[in-house]
């Protein structure tokens, strides 16, 4: 039975995660029947949209994907029992948030939906099924989920099929695509990561990987590693910008410029140059969980120095948004309270409808405590997502940039969309109040150009102060 090859593949969580890279295994393997399920029937009905704009994650060619497979072996749905029942391999790829209440409260993962998918696996299955961990995981969850299938694959022998005994092997193969580019990231990755201790599996899964990818880019690891390294890659990235974000603050403060440093230093080999742009903070759904969870984990083993050492990369995260508001206000004449101002862009990065921890949701609740009002706007994000990331409805959310800047005293940029470059500025400074401020957060404006035109601009990391 075991040897059988894969003709049915399962992924629990039609997310950012779970949606993009069953498509992409679709796509590859068309003789691969791939059932999405998801316990929220308005998303399913979202994937299933005839019309590619209705997606319920925007992501650039995940459209062309689902043009080549949604249909014909890639299908969304809510049907998660029967999805199950006939799945040779099944993904978990639910969302895993930080617990708010609790034992590890702040820091632990919320592995719920993880068990609950567990349990789901364990009473539908039939016969022997490869359990893969998608989502990024707390290291050792793979001892829960094997401790709850194990409990049905001796209690439960479905009577009903011919596959009578059901056994389970579970590997760990964490997910490293970045939203904005997941397709590229599921199309070219720099390694696939499987880690697992049961050789036929971890081959089952790593000869659907290469398929499409180098053999050489497939890592294999035991299950522990495989779960630390997921943990530890996005610790690593989030360390790089949190140093450059202090770095920014320095720059500052003494006049170096932070895009000079930040070149001078990526032009080390060793170093490189990517993943050191300044910016208000890291957000995104991993980050500052995948540190959190690094932090408890070492707190676990009474690793306090290590916990410690992590910890401070979301001090650092934190303490950028706070200061770039503060110096907001400041340049405000002090004070904000009753001023209208414009925040340009909402998700967390560029081309992606995601809001989870983005940056924009902390600046603009601290503005509106101060009591600006604010006009958003972002090309992606709808309406409802931003009253509920800030948790009022007293913001004005705008279609259009140009809308969003009438009369306000300043433009507060803190996603990079490529849009905000090419809009009509001149046209932005006959609008607004005057003196009209700008703040690229990002580095993603044409400063020269808009302080010709006559703005007033703060650049993260930079120390000039212009146009006075
Ligand atoms: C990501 C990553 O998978 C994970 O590593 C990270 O820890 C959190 O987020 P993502 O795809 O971005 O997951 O999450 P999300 O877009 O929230 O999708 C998860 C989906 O799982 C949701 O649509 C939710 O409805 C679904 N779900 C959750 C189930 O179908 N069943 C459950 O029991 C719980
Ligand atoms: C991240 C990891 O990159 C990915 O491998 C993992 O699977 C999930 O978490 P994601 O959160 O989608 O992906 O986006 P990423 O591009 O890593 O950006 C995260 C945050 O860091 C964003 O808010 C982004 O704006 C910020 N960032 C990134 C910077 O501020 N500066 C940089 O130089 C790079």
């Amino acid at each position: 039975m075991q040897n059988r090859p894969i003709k049915n593949i399962c992924c629990i969580g039609a997310g950012y995660v779970g949606g993009p890279s069953m498509a992409v295994i679709a796509k590859h393997c068309p003789e691969i029947e791939v059932n999405v399920v998801d316990t929220n029937i308005e998303r399913i009905n979202l994937w299933n949209s005839k019309n590619m704009q209705k997606l319920p994650i925007y992501e650039p060619d995940l459209d062309k994907v689902l043009e080549i497979c949604r249909g014909n072996n890639l299908f969304f749905s809510a049907n998660i029992k029967e999805s199950i029942a006939k799945a040779d391999m099944i993904f978990i790829s639910v969302n895993t948030p930080t617990k708010t209440k609790g034992m590890g409260a702040g820091y632990a993962s919320d592995l719920k939906w993880i068990e609950a998918s567990a349990r789901q696996i364990g009473e539908f299955s039939k016969g022997h099924t490869i359990v893969v961990e998608k989502s990024t995981l707390p290291v050792r969850t793979a001892e829960t989920i094997r401790s709850i299938l194990k409990s049905h694959a001796t209690l439960k022998i479905p009577k009903d099929t011919e596959k009578k005994e059901k056994t389970f092997s579970i590997l760990s193969n964490p997910e490293f695509l970045a939203e904005g580019s997941a397709i590229n990231d599921l199309e070219n990755p720099d390694r696939v990561l499987i880690g697992g201790s049961d050789n036929e599996s971890i081959q089952k899964l790593s000869n659907i990987y290469k398929r499409w990818i180098n053999p050489d880019k497939v890592i294999e690891t035991n299950l522990w590693s495989s779960e630390l390294s997921k943990l530890v890659a996005n610790a690593f990235l989030a360390q790089r910008i949190s140093s450059i974000n202090s770095i920014s603050a320095l720059c500052e403060a003494t006049g170096a410029s932070i895009s000079e440093v930040a070149k001078a230093v990526g032009s080390d080999k060793r170093i490189g140059r990517k993943f050191l742009n300044a910016g208000p903070g890291f957000g995104g759904s991993c980050f500052k969980k995948d540190i959190l969870n690094l932090v408890y984990l070492s707190k676990f083993y009474g690793l306090y120095e290590v916990a410690n050492y992590w910890e401070q990369i979301i001090n650092i995260n934190e303490w950028q948004q706070k200061r770039i508001c503060e110096l907001i206000i400041k340049k405000l004449y002090g004070t904000i309270s009753g001023k209208k101002l414009a925040i340009f862009g909402f998700s967390f990065k560029a081309n992606t409808n995601d809001t989870r921890e983005s940056p924009s949701i902390i600046i603009s609740k601290s503005l509106l405590e101060e009591g600006a009002i604010l006009n958003i706007y972002d090309p992606r994000v709808k309406d409802q997502q931003i009253y509920t990331a800030i948790g009022s409805k007293e913001v004005n959310i705008f279609n259009s940039a140009i809308d969003a800047v009438k009369e306000v005293d300043a433009i507060i940029v803190l996603t990079e969309w490529e849009e905000f470059l090419l809009l009509d500025w001149e046209l932005i400074f006959k609008l607004m109040r005057k003196p009209s401020w700008v703040f690229d957060s990002r580095l993603c404006l044409d400063k020269i150009k808009l302080l010709n035109i006559g703005f007033n601009m703060w650049t993260v990391g930079s120390d000039t102060e212009y146009n006075f």
